[in-house]
């Protein structure tokens, strides 16, 4: 792990927030490759949700939602987690990862201090809105982006003519105030979903559920991830959120352990049917291929951006023996590298960095490139290694007399020749999009 936060620090991926001011905890900021890296998994992700399914529509609904929908849906009153905190040096503890001993005796386990009893902590970040910093006034951030899909259930239904089953496919900020956040970007207090929920009739959740947890799992797979770290976890009845008949986690075992990556859920009728409650509006479906009338279950898939970029980043770090030295190399699929394709000219001279220049131009409009005409060949080979760059293309002697470059494979470190012609066409060829 601490090579990998230094790299993306040196590289431009993830920086810590607010840095100069010596950080704020557990907030992150993307970098110029970090960011480029970002849109890519997002853009995965909406392409696998809104193309390749022809029922999911897109949503983007607002982070601040009316106070209401958060009592409704359970966060006001259950989001919490119990918390104990020692009267002499001030520290504050999950009661569920204090050691049953201490918890007992009320002795805290950092200094032996006299415990309190365990409180509820609730989990969502509140403001005000509007002038007055009254109670009345209180709003949330949203502690995830599926209630903003539910409260739109009937606006998205009737304005793109849907029937049951379809889904509702929406990324976006959502923002918890963990007790525990760490391990670089994996627990933080603001971070990204990507969340899609599927309404479907009561009866077939089931099935539905099956379907979407192999499909889940298959797009990890897809992104290149290696099959071995990659497992199930199901839910045991204990483990069970408030709103859930049945739910898997995709798991993937990063460095400190195997870990929550994505949870795959039955959420059944509840939050329908409370926001049915709360808002007085009927939320039911007319099922016309039945003649019924319904309140649709829910199937749930839940994954968090940032935490597929730990992910990508963890699965992708390599360091192989290269001769003299070692090559530090992120292997991403190509289709989420951040940078596609760099451009070299061998030497600066013999009319190489203008063909150079000009087949970066060619690329530059269609996928994001580098330029790179400082220090030796291998030099800038190794720093596009380090970027997970796909593709190298340089321009060499031989390219003067029959205008063909070489192009380097990351992985292979292989070298092919190419018309200088067809090297947009070469990256269509490998490159989903
Ligand atoms: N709508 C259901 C839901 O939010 P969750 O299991 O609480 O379910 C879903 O969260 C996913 O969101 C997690 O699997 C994880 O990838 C991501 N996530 C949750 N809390 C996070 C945090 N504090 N930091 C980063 N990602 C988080």
């Amino acid at each position: 792990m601490d090579k990998l936060v230094s790299l993306a620090k040196r590289r431009g991926i993830i920086f810590q927030s607010s840095e100069i001011y010596g950080g704020i905890n557990a907030c992150w900021d993307y970098g110029p490759l970090g960011v480029e890296l970002k849109r890519n998994v997002k853009e995965a992700w909406w392409r696998a949700m809104t193309r390749d399914h022809n029922n999911i529509e897109g949503l983007d609904a607002a982070i601040l939602m009316h106070p209401n929908v958060w009592v409704a849906s359970g966060h006001v009153a259950g989001f919490a987690d119990p918390l104990v905190d020692c009267k002499s040096c001030k520290l504050r503890f999950r009661a569920d990862q204090v050691p049953e001993e201490n918890l007992r005796d009320h002795k805290c386990p950092n200094c032996g201090g006299e415990l309190t009893e365990p409180r509820l902590f609730n989990l969502m970040f509140k403001t005000f809105m509007g002038p007055v910093e009254d109670e009345a006034s209180i709003v949330y951030l949203r502690p995830e982006t599926a209630q903003g899909i539910y409260v739109n259930f009937l606006n998205v239904k009737d304005s793109s003519r849907r029937k049951i089953p379809f889904g509702i496919a929406q990324i976006g900020k959502a923002f918890r105030n963990e007790i525990t956040p760490g391990n670089f970007i994996f627990r933080t207090r603001e971070f990204e979903q990507m969340e899609m929920q599927f309404f479907v009739k009561p009866g077939t959740d089931q099935e539905w559920l099956e379907q979407w947890r192999e499909e889940r799992f298959n797009w990890y797979l897809k992104l290149g991830i290696r099959p071995e770290k990659l497992r199930f976890h199901q839910h045991g009845p204990k483990e069970l959120a408030h709103y859930a008949a049945a739910a898997y986690d995709i798991e993937y075992e990063f460095p400190f352990g195997w870990q929550e990556l994505e949870g795959i859920h039955d959420r059944t009728d509840f939050d329908l049917k409370r926001h049915t409650e709360h808002s007085g509006k009927d939320m039911s479906y007319f099922d016309e291929s039945s003649n019924e009338r319904y309140i649709p279950y829910i199937i749930e898939t839940s994954a968090g951006c940032d935490r597929t970029i730990l992910t990508l980043l963890v699965d992708a770090l390599r360091e192989e023996d290269a001769g003299k030295e070692i090559r530090t190399v992120l292997k991403f699929h190509p289709d989420i590298a951040p940078i596609k394709a760099a451009v070299f000219p061998l030497v600066n001279r013999d009319g190489m960095p203008e063909i150079a220049h000009k087949i970066y131009d060619i690329i530059r409009p269609y996928y994001k490139a580098f330029y790179d005409d400082s220090g030796s060949v291998g030099r800038r080979y190794r720093r596009q290694d380090e970027a997970g760059t796909p593709y190298c293309f340089t321009v060499d002697s031989q390219t003067l007399q029959d205008r063909t470059v070489t192009v380097r494979d990351r992985d292979t470190m292989q070298q092919e020749r190419v018309h200088v012609d067809q090297v947009l066409n070469f990256l269509r060829d490998h490159l989903a999009w």
